[in-house]
This record gives structure tokens, C-alpha cells and sequence, in this order.
């Protein structure tokens, strides 16, 4: 049934209640009261909900405790964000876990939870360019969450304590925010566990105090950060501390099951990273180092901003995979997930550079061995690598499939072929500096590799290899 129209003012009573409107604007100072709910995502195109609209975070200071026995998780989220439009309610990613109360500026807010969207509506809701401080209390058993494609993440469980993971949608099971890439910031992590556990995260330890029975771990990230990138593990851990030859400080914990397996490799690090400075530029944060929990702890490894996690102690070729993800992925970091090949194929193709610079296979010889489909002992593997292109993803469930990694490794190497060496190394360098601690996507990278090689033939490179369907014949 259509509903009947109101009946319309007449234009006197129009104009004065217009001039009141303005006059009302005008003493709000354009602040609150006003405004629009920001979006509830970012507009990616494989996770629609993931993010949120209408305000960039600044900065996360999560206050955290948590007890292994129980299980219980309990946790202050203060979020410094800025507005980016008029809010009148804005929403913020959280999966499971019980939220105490929100305020905003100090004032308590409104809430509403639906899904892993929390809503909140301030009393006084931010006008654009606003700096305003949410303060979320919330506490509660954090759930596993499974991945689109059937991987295990958020808050993990481990024999002695918990390990959380990010990637892609994990960090909502353990702290409220903007869980979008786009959305990078500043973190002070403060952590207490029962005394003779640790508590690892990202970035630098500033402090570790025990009172009671319990410690404090509180860690600092001063440079942005995705939060698919932060880790907690917590847990029985091996410290070992030292400092590349740049001066650049190492804090790595091992797992001590794991600690005679890890030892060869975890040395290795300091050398990883120097030989990755050589190829890659300057190092782009303050401390590198790994993590190393119990097999299974995990079904990956993954790229942790300062220090990635294996379950397990790791080959040569993750630890170099994950620590070249600190300049592609972390400190480059994708704009949506559509432009995951740009952190798993230049991390593949480090893989690459490595063998090649240390006496084994070269480059060519893994991109000859992929494209004749030796590399894979199965025809399927084989298949499975010319099921989408790099840059087009067949669905959220597929980006973390071999195009995206191999495939993605090939399209650098045709760039190489098509540029030559210089130019290429060139390439790889000028890419990280030109987007440090920023976001950029896969149409930014074929413009800027088009500026590095002016009068080079790229065309054929993105039209078959990035973004043609099926196998690129040979040229
Ligand atoms: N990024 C990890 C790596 O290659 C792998 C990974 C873990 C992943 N979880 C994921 C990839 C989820 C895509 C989605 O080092
Ligand atoms: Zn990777």
C-alpha cells in the first residue's frame, strides 16, 4: 500500500524553519549530532564486510590479559582514529568475546553487535577531520576462526598458552578495529600472563615486569602496521637477542621443543636480512627477528610485521619467503586482497633470488621447471597453477593458491627478462621505497615498472601473465 504523502508547510513556515536548520548547524560548530553511519567494510572485493568506512585509525593501544588455563581473555582496545566524513555511528570488526562497555571521548556510547560488525553510535558523533579515542572493555573465551579456504586462525590454542594469528580475517577474534590492510597504524601492545610464560607481539619489548605472580609484556609498533599482521604468542619461549652488522636489533623466541631444530636456521637470520637489505633496500622497520611455536600450532607460517611465526622450526626458504614479506606485504602492503600476488610472488620470487645468489637453482631455471610442469610431481598441481591469472583471484577462498605465489613469481620474472637485471633490482628496490610503510595496488605497480623502463615492451607481460586467463603461450 503506498503511504499518503504529508502534507507540505506552507512557504512562509518553510523559510523559517530553514533559517532555523542553518542557525542550528552553525552553533553545532559542524561537530555531531550530524552525519552518517560509516560503512560497514572497506570495499574489498573478495571481503565485503572486512573494514569499515568513514574513519582511518591512528593508533591501537590494547591493554590484554590473558590466562591459559582458563582461557579467559580479557582486554581494553583504546582506538585513536580520525574522521574521514560526518559520523553519526561508525562500526568496528569484532568476532566473539563480550564487550563491557564503549565510550567515546570519554562519553559512554551506544552499542549494537550484529555479526562481527559492533556498531557505535556516540553521543556526540565525530565531524570529518575529528581526532576522537574509543575506549572498547570487553572480555571472553577468543574464538578460532576458520578462512575461506579452510586454514585455521584468529586465536590459536597452543599446549603452553595461545598463538594469534591475522591473515586475512583473524585480528577481530582478539581485538576490536579496523580489520582492513587499507587501514595501517601506530600499536602499543600491553600483555599480562601468569609468571613463567612470555608474551611475544610485534615491534620493540619496552618493558617486562612480574608482580604477583604475573607479567607484563608491553610492546611498541611506531610504524604502520596492517592488524592482519599482528601476532601474539604467548607461551614458553627461548629468548635469544643480538644485531645484524647494520646495527639492526634481532629478538627472536623458540619454542624450546623446538629450540635444536630452529637453532641453524634462527642464527641465520641476522645474514637473511642483510643479504635482503642488499636486494630489497634499506630494512623498514626498527627489529627483525622469528617466532617459532610447536608444529601444528599452526597450518602456515606467516609474515608478522617485525617477526613472522612458523609452526615449527622452518626451512631456509620460509625464513627467507617470510622475512621478504617485511618490505612486500608489510611495509608495501596491499590495498585490497585482490593484490595479494604482490606480497606471495615477490616473497616467492626472494625465494628464488636466494638459490640463484647462493650457488643453486636460478630463476630461470624454476620458471623453466614451472613452466613445463616438471616442478610439480602432480598433473593437478600443474593445473592448478594456470587456474586464474595473478591479478584476478577466482574467489576469497583462492588467495593463497599457486598463481597467486608461483604464478605471481613468474610474472617478475618475465619483467626481468623484458627490463634486464639492473633495471629489474632497480625495480624491486625502487618499489619499496616508493610505497614505505604505505599501501599500493597491482594497477600502481604496472604504472611504476612502465616509469623504470621507458621504452620497454610490458604490454604482453600484464596481458598474459598478470591478467590473461589460462597458460601464456611461449613467445
Ligand atoms: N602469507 C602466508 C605466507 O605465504 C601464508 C598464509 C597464511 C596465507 N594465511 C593465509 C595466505 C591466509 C592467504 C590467506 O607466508
Ligand atoms: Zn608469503
Amino acid at each position: 500500500m503506498p503511504r499518503s504523502a504529508p502534507a507540505l508547510p506552507s512557504p512562509a513556515v518553510r523559510l523559517a524553519l530553514a533559517a532555523l536548520l542553518v542557525l542550528g548547524l552553525a552553533a553545532c560548530g559542524g561537530a555531531g549530532r550530524g552525519g552518517r553511519p560509516g560503512a560497514d567494510g572497506a570495499g574489498d572485493p573478495y571481503f565485503p564486510r572486512m573494514g569499515n568506512g568513514g574513519y582511518d585509525v591512528t593508533h591501537y593501544g590494547l591493554t590484554l590479559s590473558y590466562d591459559p588455563e582458563s582461557r579467559h581473555l580479557s582486554g581494553t582496545a583504546e582506538i585513536t582514529a580520525r574522521a574521514t566524513q560526518d559520523l553519526s555511528a561508525f562500526r568496528l570488526d569484532l568476532k566473539g568475546l563480550g564487550v563491557r562497555s564503549v565510550t567515546v571521548d570519554g562519553a559512554a556510547a551506544r552499542t549494537h553487535r550484529d555479526g562481527q560488525e559492533l556498531t557505535v553510535r556516540p553521543h556526540d558523533g565525530p565531524a570529518e577531520g575529528d581526532t576522537f579515542r574509543t575506549t572498547v572493555r570487553y572480555a571472553g573465551t577468543p574464538q578460532t576462526i576458520t578462512d575461506p579456504d579452510g586454514s585455521k586462525e584468529g586465536w590459536l590454542r597452543t599446549e603452553d598458552g595461545a598463538l594469534a594469528l591475522g591473515e586475512p580475517n583473524g585480528s577481530m577474534a582478539w581485538f576490536p578495529g579496523n580489520h582492513h590492510p587499507s587501514d595501517k597504524a601506530a600499536y602499543d601492545v600491553t600483555i599480562t600472563v601468569p609468571k613463567g610464560l612470555r608474551a611475544v607481539s610485534n615491534g620493540e619489548l619496552r618493558s617486562e615486569t612480574t608482580r604477583k605472580g604475573r607479567t607484563t609484556f608491553r610492546w611498541h609498533t611506531a610504524p604502520p602496521m596492517a592488524s592482519y599482521v599482528a601476532v601474539l604468542a604467548i607461551g614458553r619461549f627461548d629468548i635469544s637477542r643480538s644485531t645484524t652488522s647494520g646495527g639492526l636489533p634481532v629478538y627472536s623466541a623458540v619454542d624450546p621443543a623446538q629450540a635444536g631444530a630452529s637453532r641453524a636456521v634462527a642464527d641465520r637470520v641476522p645474514e637473511i636480512v642483510e643479504w635482503e637489505e642488499r636486494v630489497f633496500g634499506p630494512y623498514p622497520f626498527l627489529s627483525t627477528g622469528v617466532i617459532v611455536d610447536r608444529d601444528g600450532d599452526a597450518g602456515y607460517a606467516l609474515e608478522t610485521q617485525n617477526r613472522p611465526v612458523f609452526p615449527g622450526a622452518p626451512g631456509l626458504d620460509t625464513v627467507v619467503h617470510e622475512l621478504a614479506h617485511q618490505w612486500y606485504g608489510d611495509s608495501v602492503t596491499p590495498e585490497t586482497w585482490r593484490d595479494m600476488w604482490l606480497n606471495e610472488g615477490f616473497a616467492t620470487y626472494a625465494e628464488w633470488m636466494w638459490e640463484e645468489d647462493h650457488g643453486g637453482d636460478s630463476a630461470q631455471d624454476v620458471f623453466d621447471a614451472l613452466y613445463s610442469g616438471e616442478y610439480y610431481d602432480s598433473p593437478s598441481d600443474d593445473e592448478a597453477l594456470w587456474a586464474f591469472p595473478p591479478a584476478k583471484p577466482s574467489g576469497a577462498a583462492h588467495i593463497s593458491d599457486s598463481p597467486v605465489y608461483e604464478r605471481g613469481a613468474m610474472v617478475l620474472h618475465k619483467i626481468r627478462e623484458t627490463v634486464g637485471d639492473d633495471t629489474f633490482r632497480g625495480i624491486l628496490r625502487g618499489w619499496a621505497e616508493e610505497h614505505r610503510h604505505g599501501n599500493a595496488d597491482t594497477h600502481d605497480f604496472t604504472a611504476y615498472v612502465e616509469r623504470r623502463a621507458p621504452g620497454k615492451d610490458l604490454g604482453p607481460v600484464w596481458k598474459d601473465w598478470l591478467y590473461g586467463e589460462g597458460k601464456p603461450a611461449r613467445p
